[in-house]
Protein backbone atom coordinates (compact mmCIF):
# COMPACT_ATOMS: atom_id res chain seq x y z
CA UNK A 1 0.00 0.00 0.00
CA UNK A 2 1.53 3.41 -1.30
CA UNK A 3 1.50 6.11 1.37
CA UNK A 4 1.59 9.74 1.02
CA UNK A 5 4.26 11.37 2.53
CA UNK A 6 5.49 14.35 0.19
CA UNK A 7 3.55 17.38 -0.69
CA UNK A 8 4.38 20.04 -3.84
CA UNK A 9 3.24 23.60 -3.07
CA UNK A 10 3.45 25.92 -6.09
CA UNK A 11 4.43 29.44 -5.53
CA UNK A 12 5.48 30.41 -8.81
CA UNK A 13 3.23 32.19 -10.31
CA UNK A 14 3.40 36.02 -11.36
CA UNK A 15 -0.06 37.09 -8.61
CA UNK A 16 -0.81 39.94 -11.25
CA UNK A 17 -3.90 40.01 -9.20
CA UNK A 18 -2.85 41.08 -6.34
CA UNK A 19 -0.06 44.11 -7.96
CA UNK A 20 1.78 45.86 -6.73
CA UNK A 21 1.93 43.87 -3.52
CA UNK A 22 3.73 40.94 -6.18
CA UNK A 23 5.96 42.82 -7.40
CA UNK A 24 8.82 42.13 -5.20
CA UNK A 25 7.18 39.11 -3.01
CA UNK A 26 4.89 35.85 -4.06
CA UNK A 27 1.26 36.16 -3.53
CA UNK A 28 1.80 33.51 -1.13
CA UNK A 29 3.88 35.28 1.49
CA UNK A 30 0.81 37.71 1.89
CA UNK A 31 -0.17 37.17 5.25
CA UNK A 32 -3.62 36.76 6.30
CA UNK A 33 -3.42 38.81 9.67
CA UNK A 34 -0.31 37.98 10.92
CA UNK A 35 0.61 34.93 9.22
CA UNK A 36 1.70 34.39 5.85
CA UNK A 37 -0.84 32.56 3.56
CA UNK A 38 1.96 29.72 2.76
CA UNK A 39 2.04 28.93 6.71
CA UNK A 40 -1.11 27.97 7.01
CA UNK A 41 -0.97 25.35 3.90
CA UNK A 42 2.32 24.53 5.45
CA UNK A 43 0.77 23.61 8.75
CA UNK A 44 -2.09 21.90 6.67
CA UNK A 45 0.15 19.66 5.17
CA UNK A 46 2.51 18.97 8.58
CA UNK A 47 -1.42 18.26 10.02
CA UNK A 48 -2.25 15.72 7.61
CA UNK A 49 1.22 14.02 7.98
CA UNK A 50 3.32 15.27 5.00
CA UNK A 51 7.11 14.71 6.48
CA UNK A 52 8.47 16.55 3.43
CA UNK A 53 7.53 19.47 1.30
CA UNK A 54 8.52 20.71 -2.05
CA UNK A 55 7.96 25.17 -2.52
CA UNK A 56 8.56 25.87 -6.28
CA UNK A 57 9.34 29.45 -6.68
CA UNK A 58 10.08 32.06 -8.38
CA UNK A 59 13.36 34.75 -8.80
CA UNK A 60 11.36 35.89 -5.56
CA UNK A 61 12.48 32.60 -3.58
CA UNK A 62 14.03 34.46 -0.61
CA UNK A 63 11.37 35.74 1.56
CA UNK A 64 9.69 32.17 1.27
CA UNK A 65 12.70 30.33 2.04
CA UNK A 66 13.75 33.04 5.17
CA UNK A 67 10.34 32.78 6.69
CA UNK A 68 10.74 29.14 6.85
CA UNK A 69 14.56 29.67 7.96
CA UNK A 70 15.83 30.15 11.41
CA UNK A 71 16.77 33.75 12.06
CA UNK A 72 19.56 34.10 14.68
CA UNK A 73 19.62 37.71 14.99
CA UNK A 74 15.64 37.86 15.76
CA UNK A 75 16.20 35.28 18.10
CA UNK A 76 18.57 36.79 19.74
CA UNK A 77 16.68 40.34 19.65
CA UNK A 78 13.42 38.73 21.02
CA UNK A 79 15.49 36.79 23.91
CA UNK A 80 17.28 40.08 25.00
CA UNK A 81 14.19 41.87 25.18
CA UNK A 82 12.14 38.69 27.16
CA UNK A 83 9.73 38.52 24.24
CA UNK A 84 9.93 34.55 25.07
CA UNK A 85 6.41 34.06 23.03
CA UNK A 86 7.35 35.50 19.63
CA UNK A 87 10.54 33.99 20.65
CA UNK A 88 8.48 30.56 20.66
CA UNK A 89 6.42 31.96 17.74
CA UNK A 90 9.38 32.11 15.05
CA UNK A 91 11.38 29.08 16.04
CA UNK A 92 8.40 26.86 16.06
CA UNK A 93 7.89 27.61 12.08
CA UNK A 94 11.66 26.65 11.16
CA UNK A 95 11.01 23.44 13.28
CA UNK A 96 7.94 22.50 11.02
CA UNK A 97 8.95 20.38 8.42
CA UNK A 98 11.49 19.62 5.96
CA UNK A 99 11.21 22.32 3.03
CA UNK A 100 13.10 21.78 -0.26
CA UNK A 101 12.81 24.35 -3.07
CA UNK A 102 13.18 23.96 -6.45
CA UNK A 103 12.90 27.49 -8.98
CA UNK A 104 10.59 27.27 -11.62
CA UNK A 105 12.64 29.14 -14.36
CA UNK A 106 10.08 30.33 -17.00
CA UNK A 107 6.33 31.03 -15.27
CA UNK A 108 4.76 28.58 -17.95
CA UNK A 109 1.80 27.36 -16.42
CA UNK A 110 0.70 25.14 -13.28
CA UNK A 111 1.47 21.88 -14.96
CA UNK A 112 5.10 22.83 -15.66
CA UNK A 113 5.35 23.93 -12.17
CA UNK A 114 3.95 20.48 -11.09
CA UNK A 115 6.86 18.67 -13.65
CA UNK A 116 9.60 21.23 -11.65
CA UNK A 117 9.41 18.76 -8.93
CA UNK A 118 9.41 15.02 -11.14
CA UNK A 119 12.87 14.75 -9.59
CA UNK A 120 12.02 15.41 -6.10
CA UNK A 121 8.87 13.86 -6.12
CA UNK A 122 10.63 10.09 -7.96
CA UNK A 123 8.29 7.08 -7.86
CA UNK A 124 5.82 8.02 -5.04
CA UNK A 125 2.22 9.05 -4.83
CA UNK A 126 2.24 13.02 -3.58
CA UNK A 127 0.14 15.37 -2.50
CA UNK A 128 -0.40 19.31 -4.20
CA UNK A 129 -1.60 21.89 -2.08
CA UNK A 130 -2.17 25.56 -4.04
CA UNK A 131 -1.28 28.54 -1.72
CA UNK A 132 -4.19 30.78 -3.29
CA UNK A 133 -6.47 28.40 -1.36
CA UNK A 134 -6.95 28.16 1.99
CA UNK A 135 -9.23 25.59 3.19
CA UNK A 136 -10.11 25.70 7.06
CA UNK A 137 -10.58 22.69 8.65
CA UNK A 138 -9.30 22.33 11.73
CA UNK A 139 -10.10 18.64 12.58
CA UNK A 140 -9.23 16.96 9.66
CA UNK A 141 -7.17 19.09 7.42
CA UNK A 142 -8.59 19.21 3.26
CA UNK A 143 -5.72 17.49 2.60
CA UNK A 144 -5.54 14.37 5.01
CA UNK A 145 -9.38 13.98 3.46
CA UNK A 146 -7.99 13.18 0.02
CA UNK A 147 -4.78 11.30 1.69
CA UNK A 148 -7.45 8.82 3.20
CA UNK A 149 -9.43 8.67 -0.04
CA UNK A 150 -5.99 7.99 -1.85
CA UNK A 151 -5.55 5.02 0.88
CA UNK A 152 -8.63 3.57 -0.01
CA UNK A 153 -8.74 3.82 -4.02
CA UNK A 154 -4.52 3.97 -5.06
CA UNK A 155 -6.13 6.44 -7.56
CA UNK A 156 -5.19 10.25 -8.45
CA UNK A 157 -7.51 12.15 -6.38
CA UNK A 158 -8.26 15.81 -7.22
CA UNK A 159 -10.33 17.90 -4.40
CA UNK A 160 -13.32 19.66 -5.53
CA UNK A 161 -16.44 21.73 -4.31
CA UNK A 162 -19.43 23.15 -6.02
CA UNK A 163 -19.31 26.73 -7.22
CA UNK A 164 -21.86 28.82 -8.02
CA UNK A 165 -22.99 28.87 -11.33
CA UNK A 166 -21.68 32.43 -12.16
CA UNK A 167 -17.99 31.09 -10.63
CA UNK A 168 -17.72 28.22 -12.81
CA UNK A 169 -15.22 30.15 -15.78
CA UNK A 170 -12.93 30.42 -13.24
CA UNK A 171 -12.30 27.11 -12.19
CA UNK A 172 -10.92 23.47 -13.63
CA UNK A 173 -14.70 21.64 -13.89
CA UNK A 174 -15.21 18.22 -13.48
CA UNK A 175 -17.66 15.81 -15.48
CA UNK A 176 -18.09 12.56 -12.80
CA UNK A 177 -19.65 9.09 -13.62
CA UNK A 178 -22.17 9.20 -10.51
CA UNK A 179 -23.94 12.05 -8.66
CA UNK A 180 -21.47 14.05 -5.73
CA UNK A 181 -23.18 14.63 -2.35
CA UNK A 182 -22.41 14.12 1.10
CA UNK A 183 -23.36 10.92 1.38
CA UNK A 184 -21.33 9.79 -1.83
CA UNK A 185 -18.29 12.48 -1.63
CA UNK A 186 -16.34 10.73 -4.03
CA UNK A 187 -16.96 10.34 -8.43
CA UNK A 188 -15.03 8.81 -10.73
CA UNK A 189 -13.80 11.69 -12.84
CA UNK A 190 -14.77 11.05 -16.49
CA UNK A 191 -13.42 14.37 -18.08
CA UNK A 192 -12.05 18.06 -16.79
CA UNK A 193 -12.48 21.74 -18.42
CA UNK A 194 -10.48 23.90 -17.57
CA UNK A 195 -12.07 27.34 -17.32
CA UNK A 196 -15.23 26.56 -19.76
CA UNK A 197 -17.74 28.94 -19.93
CA UNK A 198 -21.31 27.93 -18.08
CA UNK A 199 -23.23 26.64 -21.41
CA UNK A 200 -19.60 24.34 -21.96
CA UNK A 201 -19.38 23.32 -18.12
CA UNK A 202 -20.34 19.41 -17.13
CA UNK A 203 -21.33 20.07 -13.59
CA UNK A 204 -20.80 22.81 -11.25
CA UNK A 205 -18.27 21.38 -9.30
CA UNK A 206 -14.68 22.67 -9.36
CA UNK A 207 -10.96 21.41 -8.62
CA UNK A 208 -10.08 23.33 -5.92
CA UNK A 209 -6.29 23.59 -4.67
CA UNK A 210 -6.02 20.17 -3.30
CA UNK A 211 -4.99 17.17 -5.45
CA UNK A 212 -3.39 13.42 -4.63
CA UNK A 213 -1.44 12.56 -7.85
CA UNK A 214 -0.34 9.14 -8.58
CA UNK A 215 3.70 9.71 -10.28
CA UNK A 216 2.42 8.62 -13.73
CA UNK A 217 0.84 12.35 -14.05
CA UNK A 218 4.70 13.09 -14.73
CA UNK A 219 4.29 10.84 -18.40
CA UNK A 220 1.68 13.08 -19.49
CA UNK A 221 3.52 16.54 -17.80
CA UNK A 222 6.46 16.03 -20.22
CA UNK A 223 4.47 15.67 -23.36
CA UNK A 224 1.43 18.35 -22.32
CA UNK A 225 1.10 21.07 -24.91
CA UNK A 226 0.07 24.84 -23.57
CA UNK A 227 -3.39 25.08 -23.79
CA UNK A 228 -5.53 27.81 -22.20
CA UNK A 229 -3.76 31.11 -21.86
CA UNK A 230 -1.02 29.61 -23.25
CA UNK A 231 -0.19 27.72 -20.79
CA UNK A 232 0.97 24.12 -19.68
CA UNK A 233 -2.02 22.76 -17.76
CA UNK A 234 -2.27 20.44 -14.99
CA UNK A 235 -6.17 20.22 -15.66
CA UNK A 236 -5.09 19.18 -19.38
CA UNK A 237 -2.46 16.34 -17.92
CA UNK A 238 -4.94 14.93 -15.01
CA UNK A 239 -7.30 14.94 -18.02
CA UNK A 240 -5.84 12.84 -20.35
CA UNK A 241 -4.70 10.70 -17.25
CA UNK A 242 -8.30 10.08 -16.35
CA UNK A 243 -8.59 8.63 -19.75
CA UNK A 244 -6.35 5.70 -19.40
CA UNK A 245 -6.83 5.22 -15.99
CA UNK A 246 -8.79 5.70 -12.81
CA UNK A 247 -9.05 9.24 -11.15
CA UNK A 248 -11.18 10.40 -8.43
CA UNK A 249 -12.87 13.82 -7.52
CA UNK A 250 -13.65 13.73 -3.77
CA UNK A 251 -15.95 16.55 -2.31
CA UNK A 252 -13.87 17.70 0.87
CA UNK A 253 -15.12 19.53 3.73
CA UNK A 254 -13.85 22.79 5.06
CA UNK A 255 -14.21 26.16 4.29
CA UNK A 256 -12.50 27.33 0.88
CA UNK A 257 -11.04 31.12 0.41
CA UNK A 258 -9.60 31.90 -2.69
CA UNK A 259 -6.98 33.95 -1.25
CA UNK A 260 -5.71 34.84 -4.71
CA UNK A 261 -8.45 37.02 -5.20
CA UNK A 262 -8.98 40.31 -3.31
CA UNK A 263 -12.35 39.70 -2.10
CA UNK A 264 -11.02 36.15 -0.91
CA UNK A 265 -8.57 37.48 0.49
CA UNK A 266 -10.60 39.73 2.62
CA UNK A 267 -13.05 37.52 3.70
CA UNK A 268 -10.36 35.09 4.80
CA UNK A 269 -9.21 38.50 6.81
CA UNK A 270 -12.71 38.92 8.28
CA UNK A 271 -13.60 35.13 9.32
CA UNK A 272 -9.62 34.79 10.91
CA UNK A 273 -9.73 37.93 12.66
CA UNK A 274 -13.49 36.92 14.12
CA UNK A 275 -12.34 33.28 15.25
CA UNK A 276 -9.00 35.18 16.68
CA UNK A 277 -9.65 35.66 20.89
CA UNK A 278 -7.22 38.59 21.05
CA UNK A 279 -8.55 40.47 18.11
CA UNK A 280 -12.73 39.35 17.47
CA UNK A 281 -14.18 41.94 20.20
CA UNK A 282 -12.24 44.85 19.24
CA UNK A 283 -12.86 44.09 15.56
CA UNK A 284 -16.31 43.48 15.55
CA UNK A 285 -16.53 47.12 17.61
CA UNK A 286 -14.40 49.04 14.70
CA UNK A 287 -16.61 47.37 11.86
CA UNK A 288 -19.94 48.29 13.49
CA UNK A 289 -18.27 51.44 14.07
CA UNK A 290 -17.76 51.76 10.29
CA UNK A 291 -20.79 50.59 8.82
CA UNK A 292 -22.74 52.76 11.41
P1 LIG B 1 -2.73 31.15 -10.61
O1 LIG B 1 -3.04 31.22 -12.04
O2 LIG B 1 -3.81 31.37 -9.62
O3 LIG B 1 -1.54 32.11 -10.17
O4 LIG B 1 -1.98 29.78 -10.35
P2 LIG B 1 -0.95 33.40 -10.76
O5 LIG B 1 -0.76 33.28 -12.22
O6 LIG B 1 0.24 33.66 -9.91
O7 LIG B 1 -2.05 34.49 -10.34
P3 LIG B 1 -2.73 35.67 -11.14
O8 LIG B 1 -3.90 35.03 -11.82
O9 LIG B 1 -1.71 36.26 -12.06
O10 LIG B 1 -3.14 36.64 -10.06
C1 LIG B 1 -2.29 28.84 -9.34
C2 LIG B 1 -1.07 28.39 -8.58
O11 LIG B 1 -0.05 27.92 -9.46
C3 LIG B 1 1.17 28.60 -9.24
C4 LIG B 1 0.79 29.91 -8.56
O12 LIG B 1 1.85 30.38 -7.75
C5 LIG B 1 -0.44 29.49 -7.76
O13 LIG B 1 -0.08 28.91 -6.51
N1 LIG B 1 1.85 28.77 -10.55
C6 LIG B 1 1.17 29.23 -11.62
C7 LIG B 1 3.19 28.45 -10.66
O14 LIG B 1 3.84 28.04 -9.66
N2 LIG B 1 3.80 28.58 -11.85
C8 LIG B 1 3.16 29.02 -12.97
O15 LIG B 1 3.79 29.11 -14.05
C9 LIG B 1 1.80 29.37 -12.85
Amino acid sequence: MLKVTKAVIPAAGYGTRFLPATKSQPKEMLPIIDKPTIQFIVEEAVKSGITDIIIITSHQKASIENHFDRSLELEMVLEKAKKYEELKLIREISELVNIHYVRQKEQLGLGHAILCAKTFVGNEPFAVLLGDDVVRNDEYPAIKQLIDVFLEKQRSIVGVQKVAKSEVHKYGIVSVATPITLEHPTAKVIDMIEKPKLEEAPSEFAVLGRYVLTPDIFTYLETQQAGLGNEIQLTDSIRRLAKDTEVYAYQFIGKRYDVGSKIGYLEATIDYALSRKDLREDFISLIKQRIK
